[in-house]
């Protein structure tokens, strides 16, 4: 049996606070919230607290709050020589108080309150400061989720970074797209086969095995029409940039 606390009640919290309720092996002991009423999730309301300074004793503490605030809330526990995680890809495990043990509790995916998600298959990526915590961790993590990594601070940096090419950005060409779509009066649902195929490919084959198209295919002709269609200059600079990155990376092949 693990016990944990969870300090939060955004997006990532209301997901925590719903599975870790359900597992019959861990133990939810409390959970902090600046307003009560932001916890929507099943909760016995008596675990709910709004004081920092006067939480239960558990195995893990973990810190799901805004990234620019956890170091300030980590440093205010009135408790030492616990093990405290943060579960942020692009906060560094040292902005946690030095008074308790730190560690990193990521899962890689995105979250919403009103979006239902089992962490099943989400990737969780752990960091402890020592061997014990590490197991304690990889533990807690492994009876939510069949996913569980250990990578060291670097490593979650640069997956975080992939993860804004892989998700942020890939939506954003999703939403250029769409304008496109709606600016020659096209129904955005024509592209969806595409879209699912594209992502669907990219399990079974390498990106660079997967890529198509005009750029791939060095037909600068086709190109060049392609960019005396489109009006938008954003969209222009946005097609050039690929264009160009793709041409390169074709030529090395
Ligand atoms: N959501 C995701 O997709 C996702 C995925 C992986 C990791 N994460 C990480 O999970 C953490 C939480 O993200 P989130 O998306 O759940 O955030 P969120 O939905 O924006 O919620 C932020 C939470 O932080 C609390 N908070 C903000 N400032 C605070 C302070 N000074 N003291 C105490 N509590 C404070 C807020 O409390 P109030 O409600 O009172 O304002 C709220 O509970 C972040 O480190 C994020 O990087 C998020």
């Amino acid at each position: 049996m693990i016990t944990v606390s969870i300090i939060g009640s955004g997006n990532l919290a209301h997901h925590l606070i719903q599975t870790f309720e359900a597992h019959k092996n861990i133990v939810l002991q409390e959970v902090f919230a600046r307003n009560k009423t932001n916890i929507i999730a099943k909760i016995d309301k008596a675990k709910i607290t709004s004081d920092l300074n006067n939480l239960k004793e558990v195995d893990v503490y973990i810190i799901a709050i805004s990234d620019d605030y956890i170091a300030d809330v980590s440093s205010q526990f009135s408790f030492e020589n616990k093990l405290v995680v943060h579960t942020s890809g692009g906060v560094s495990i040292s902005v946690l108080s030095d008074k308790n043990r730190k560690g990193i509790f990521y899962p890689l995916q995105s979250f919403s309150k009103n979006k239902n998600i089992s962490f099943e298959n989400i990737p969780i990526c752990i960091e402890a400061e020592n061997e014990t915590d590490a197991k304690l961790l990889t533990a807690l993590a492994q009876l939510i989720s069949k996913s569980v990594y250990q990578v060291s601070s670097l490593q979650r940096k640069a997956l975080h970074v992939a993860a804004v090419f892989a998700n942020n950005f890939v939506n954003y060409l999703y939403q250029q797209a769409y304008e496109i779509c709606q600016d020659n009066e096209i129904s955005f649902e024509i592209l969806k086969p595409l879209i699912q195929e594209t992502a669907q490919k990219v399990i079974h084959l390498t990106p660079e095995e997967a890529q198509t198209g005009p750029a791939k295919r060095g037909n600068t002709k086709l190109i060049k029409s392609h960019e005396d269609f489109l009006s938008n200059t954003k969209q222009l600079i946005i097609y050039k940039t690929l264009t160009q990155s793709i041409l390169e990376h074709a030529k090395k092949l």
